[in-house]
Order: C-alpha cells, then structure tokens, then sequence
C-alpha cells in the first residue's frame, strides 16, 4: 500500500521505515528540510538501534522516501498517519494538538481519493471526532475515514516493539477503514501479534490507559522498595515472587530511581486532565503522579543518609543520565533533579553516559562530562548507577578505584550486592 507518515520522530520514522520494510511504499514528510535531507543521506536524528541500517536499506530500494511536501505526499498515498508531537500544554496537564488538527487541515486540502488518515501519535480521547469535523468542512464524508491506530514503541526498542507487537489496536468507526487495516497489518498478524478492531474512542483510550497502567506498575513497585529499605527485605524478592503470578506478571517491575521518558509523564498527566473534562476523578493515577514526582526528594535523602550528610567537596561519579538505557533521551530523566541538587550541596560531580555529552549539564556548576567509566570514576567517593546500560554490569571497580571507602549506590539494582561488599566497598541500592 501507499503509506505517508507526517512527521519523523519516534513515532513516524520508526513506524515509516517498519512499515517500508514489510513491502509498503512509504513516504515521510516533515517540515524541517535539513532533517528531510539529513534523512535522505542516511543521518538518523534519533538514537535507535538498529534504524538507520533499515533507512538505509529501504530508501536505496526506492521503497521509502522523505519530502517536505505535505501535499504531493498525501495526494500520492492511500493511507495518511498523523506522527507529529502531542506534547504537554505549558501550565496544564492537557495535550497540545495543535500540529495534530494542523496537519488534519493541510490532508483535507490534498484529498483526491478515498483516504484514510490515522492518529498515531498518542492523542486525548475524542481527538478523532475533532479531527474529523476538520476534515469534513473541506471533504465529503464518503471520502475518508478518520482512525486511531495508536503505537507502542518502547525507545531503545522500537523497532522490535513494532515487528513483534504483544498486539495491534485499531480503531475504526467503518467497515471500510478497519478492511484495509486488517490488510495492511496482516504480516504481523502472520507472525503472530494479537489484532484488536475497536471503535476510535476505545482505541484512543487504550493508548493513554496502558501507558497510565504501566506507569502505576512501575511506581508501585518503587513504593514497595521504600518499605523493603526499612525491613531488611530486598524488592528483587517481592519483584520475582508477585511476577509469578501470571495476573500480575513479571515485566515493569523492576524498582528504580522513577519513570521518566516522553511518555509516561506526559501521558498520565494527559488521562487525568482528559478525565477531568468529563468529571472522572482518576485518583490512582494521580497519585501515581505525585509519587513520581516526589521520588528524587526520596533519593536525595537517603543520598544524605549514605553519604552521612557530607556532600560538599565529595567527588561523586554518576554512571548514565539519560531516562533509561539505550537511549539518548534525557527527557524527564530523574537525573535532571539529581545532578543540579547535589551540584548545589558543594559535591563534584563527573558523568559518563554511552550517548555522550548532555547540553542539560552544561550550565551545571562543577558537573564535568567524561569520556569514559573508568574517568568518571577515578577519585570518586561515591559511584550512583543511574541508567542499567550493559557497558556498567561489568565494571572491576578495583580496578578503577584505589578509594577503600568508595561507595555504590546501584539505582537500577544491577549489582549483586554481596559481591561488591566481598570487594570491600559500601553498596546500596533500590529497596535493598
Ligand atoms: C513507554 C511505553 O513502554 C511504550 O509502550 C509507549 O509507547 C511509550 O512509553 P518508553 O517511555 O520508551 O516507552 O520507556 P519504558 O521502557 O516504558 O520506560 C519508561 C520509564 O520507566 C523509564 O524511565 C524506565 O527506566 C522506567 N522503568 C521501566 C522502571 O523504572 N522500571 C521498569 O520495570 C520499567
């Protein structure tokens, strides 16, 4: 089929260049040119395993291309994904669809055909009724179908995540639009992934609702470790022994220094407001929130507490910054709270993080980027594992510190902490 995605981010590379190599002809379009021709060269504006050899591969078999013509793209294609930014409102808690009911308005000027256009992005639920009153003022109903067909990518996992989906949602309100889904998304229903055909406003809802749930998931395992540090309990423990049970499940339990990313902060803040239009108080949710927000207070003190309330002039090294491993995000990482803070307390801080140097440090006074673990290390007091990057789970600190006093403070848990105590050195981590 002939697909278009609007906008290269995530979402509409990733998906794009996927969908380019399950056979579609795909064009990306977007409007900054130099990204267009950056993309056309190869460069890759995101950090993705694995993407740019798939853009590489698909642009040189003609089957995936960029433009910044909006226009000519739509009216070229059959099917139309709207893959712009739907980031959080300043000062509220709301999704901003501005780029979302702009694009809506430039497809309705290029429709010479039957299309269909889908939301992607994830966008508040009832954002397709919107969109298709925007549409209708230029194009007769008979002409298109508005869809919501929301993603799942996990960054750093994209492309798996989109190959083989747990499952596929679409949301339609025509039988037209969910034949030609069911089509276009038959090789992965082939290899296996789950296929749901739902009506718009569910599809649109289970986007928010999975993300909330998840985030939930993930903030109440963290709470759970706040009591295991009390108990003498380790919370690998509680993970493992409440994943067993197959109701619960064993992923996204894992404890740490709280959620962070482009999604789950934005994305409960945006069910909650949603919610609230339609006077539901969603209370689990944003008490979810505000555990999260208030995580790195929690860390901060028991940093205090580790490091018995001597900050200034300590030498601390901090291994990963950005909200997750393999990724290059820093967006709402907990570091952004962390590294300021302590920069404030007098401590020197050098960090090291597989993606390079973060523009967010800058500024930060006496916070130095290393070019390496073992520079990032060298003279520490103390050693904070912020990110669970491979490159870490194997270091010989020993070997990289003379420092009989150095501590570990492991925020991902991906030490054994006998092992580092057998080293001599003082470990703590996360609900341990
Ligand atoms: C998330 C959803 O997983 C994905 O389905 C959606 O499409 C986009 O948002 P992403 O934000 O890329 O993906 O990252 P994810 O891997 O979900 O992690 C989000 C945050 O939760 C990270 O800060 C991560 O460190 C944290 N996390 C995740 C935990 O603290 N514990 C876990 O067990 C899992």
């Amino acid at each position: 089929m002939k697909l278009c995605m609007i906008g290269t981010g995530y979402v509409g590379l990733v998906s794009g260049v996927c969908f380019s190599d399950l056979g579609n002809d795909v064009i990306c379009v977007d409007k900054d040119i130099n990204k267009i021709n950056n993309l056309k060269k190869g460069i890759i504006p995101i950090y993705e395993p694995g993407l740019e050899e798939l853009v590489l591969k698909n642009y040189k078999n003609k089957r995936l291309n960029f433009s910044t013509n909006l226009k000519e793209s739509v009216l070229k294609s059959d099917i139309i994904f709207i893959c712009v930014g739907t980031p959080t409102k300043k000062n509220s808690n709301s999704a901003d669809l501005t780029q979302v009911f702009s694009a809506g308005k430039e497809i309705s000027k290029s429709i010479n055909k039957y299309k269909i256009i889908i939301t992607k992005s994830t966008v508040p639920l009832t954002t397709g009724d919107e969109l298709e009153k925007i549409i209708a003022k230029k194009v007769k109903k008979k002409n298109f179908s508005v869809v919501s067909n929301p993603e799942f990518l996990r960054e750093g996992e994209a492309i798996r995540d989109f190959i083989y989906p747990d499952r596929v949602v679409v949301g339609s309100n025509d039988v037209k639009s969910r034949r030609i889904l069911k089509n276009l998304y038959s090789p992965l229903v082939s290899k296996g992934a789950k296929y749901l055909s739902t009506n718009r406003r569910a599809a649109e809802l289970i986007k928010y609702a999975a993300n909330a749930f998840l985030a939930t998931k993930i903030t109440f395992i963290n709470e759970i470790a706040n009591l295991c540090e009390k108990t003498e309990i380790d919370v690998e423990d509680i993970s493992i022994g409440i994943g067993l049970d197959k109701r619960i499940g064993s992923r996204f339990l894992r404890a740490g220094p709280a959620y962070g990313g482009s999604c789950f902060p934005k994305d409960t803040k945006a069910i909650v407001s949603t919610a609230e239009k339609f006077k539901t108080n969603l209370s689990i949710i944003k008490n979810v929130i505000k555990s999260n927000n208030n995580r790195s207070d929690l860390l901060l003190k028991r940093l205090a507490y580790i490091m018995r309330n001597k900050v200034k002039n300590k030498n601390i090294s901090f291994l990963g910054v950005t909200f997750k491993a393999n990724t290059d995000d820093m967006r709402d990482s907990s570091s952004l709270k962390l590294i300021p803070y302590l920069s404030r307390k007098g401590a020197k801080i050098k960090y090291y993080d597989p993606t390079g140097f973060k523009k967010e440090f800058k500024n930060v006074k006496n916070v130095k980027f290393s070019n390496s673990i073992q520079e990032s290390i060298k003279g520490s007091d103390l050693i904070i594992i912020h990110t669970e990057w491979n490159d870490f789970k194997s270091i010989n600190f020993k070997k990289f510190s003379k420092n009989k006093k150095l501590i570990i403070y492991d925020m991902r848990n991906i030490f054994s902490p006998s092992k580092i105590k057998k080293l001599g050195l003082k470990y703590f981590g996360i609900g341990r």
